[in-house]
């Protein structure tokens, strides 16, 4: 299984995501200053793994502090995870990790316990591995909607680089395969930071799943001519309504779905849901630099001082979204209530207000 994040004697060892695919390297980090870098420059990319390293990121601030008193750990480690919060502002599983290490730290506060740092270490690991346990889970519910022969279009990549483990997207694409069904996955290369060539690619082959790479202006063609059965994609942030924010890109890929009658799937775990927001409308989308489109690898393709507007996620309207699988099942319109009703005693998913 390819290893995307692991904690290891107090030192996080990430799979850097941007030396993909020519090297497989692994760096090490050791302080949450280095896991802050790391999510930043997409060492460390993908909602699900940007939640993961987050909270072995608070785990590893936690771990400096030296012996002090409940009170004053608390404030300390408040100020580490907003610190950590503002490495990137769009994936929902950054929030919500974090806030999973904030509660944990005020229950093990509450129950007395003698070594905070340890249990926010274990924390970290709980939602690692529950990470991969609820992908394998989301793969399981997922897989039905895929058919022996399906060819099926992705974009980004929502495989196990992107998440602790297995994969959210491309998850559900493994769990199919297992279960023995013959598949085709068209990989979009994603431009401008080519998530689909450099890792989707990688991974598909890794696993020996059957890709075609294509360039993102090559998809409308691919559906007009009957190629495409299927569409699946991840997601960074989900609304109660059902809207998502994913990779830019995913919207064209909505509405061209729609127009060709082709279903448009969204597999992501219940962590990437934002209960607090009604519609995307209100979803944070990160704006990166210009050099991402201006240049490939540090060569330029563009004149110099070219302008550049380089939004890295977009917002697709539920009304385009067939179905969104999560490890509590797959999810239909209208996805209020069914969102609601997947969110029921999932902590800190609870208090849907609309
Ligand atoms: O900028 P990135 O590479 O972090 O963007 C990742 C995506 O858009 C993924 O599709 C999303 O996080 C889902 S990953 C399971």
């Amino acid at each position: 299984m390819i290893k995307t994040i692991a904690w290891k004697n107090n030192t996080v060892i990430l799979l850097d995501q941007k030396a993909l695919p020519l090297n497989e390297r692994y760096i090490t980090c050791r302080t949450y200053q280095e896991i802050i870098s790391a999510i930043k420059d997409l060492t460390v990319r993908g909602a699900p793994a940007i939640g993961v390293a987050a909270a072995m990121g608070a785990a590893l601030g936690a771990a400096a502090l030296s012996s002090i008193p409940p009170e004053k750990f608390r404030h300390k480690f408040s100020a580490i995870c907003a610190e950590i919060a503002q490495s990137r502002p769009t994936a929902r599983n950054l929030f919500w990790a974090l806030e999973r290490m904030k509660k944990h730290l005020e229950d093990s506060i509450k129950s007395g316990s003698k070594n905070l740092v340890q249990e926010l270490i274990s924390e970290a690991k709980r939602i690692c591995t529950e990470d991969i346990e609820i992908n394998r889970q989301m793969g399981k519910n997922g897989r039905a909607l895929l058919a022996d022969g399906d060819n099926i279009l992705t974009h980004c990549n929502a495989g196990a680089l992107a998440t602790a483990g297995y994969g959210t997207a491309l998850g559900v694409i493994r769990a199919a395969k297992a279960e023995g069904k013959n598949l085709h996955v068209y990989v979009d290369e994603t431009r401008p930071v080519l998530q689909g060539a450099r890792l989707t690619a990688w991974e598909l082959q890794k696993e020996k799943i059957p890709a075609t790479l294509i360039t993102d202006n090559m998809a409308g063609f691919l559906m007009q001519q009957g190629r495409i059965d299927k569409i699946i994609v991840g997601a960074d942030r989900i609304a109660a309504n059902g809207d998502i924010a994913n990779k830019i890109g995913t919207y064209a890929l909505a509405v061209l779905a729609k127009a060709h009658g082709i279903p448009f799937y969204v597999a992501a775990p219940l962590s990437t849901i934002d209960v607090s927001i009604k519609t995307g409308a209100t979803i944070p989308i990160e704006e990166r630099s210009g050099t991402e489109v201006t240049h490939l690898r540090g060569l330029p393709i563009a004149p110099a001082k070219t302008k550049v507007y380089n939004p890295a996620f977009d917002l697709t309207p539920a009304r385009y979204i067939t179905a969104i699988v999560t490890e509590r099942g797959i999810l239909r319109k209208p996805y209020l209530n069914s969102i609601r009703t997947a969110s029921k005693g999932n902590p800190g998913h609870e208090t849907i207000s609309f």
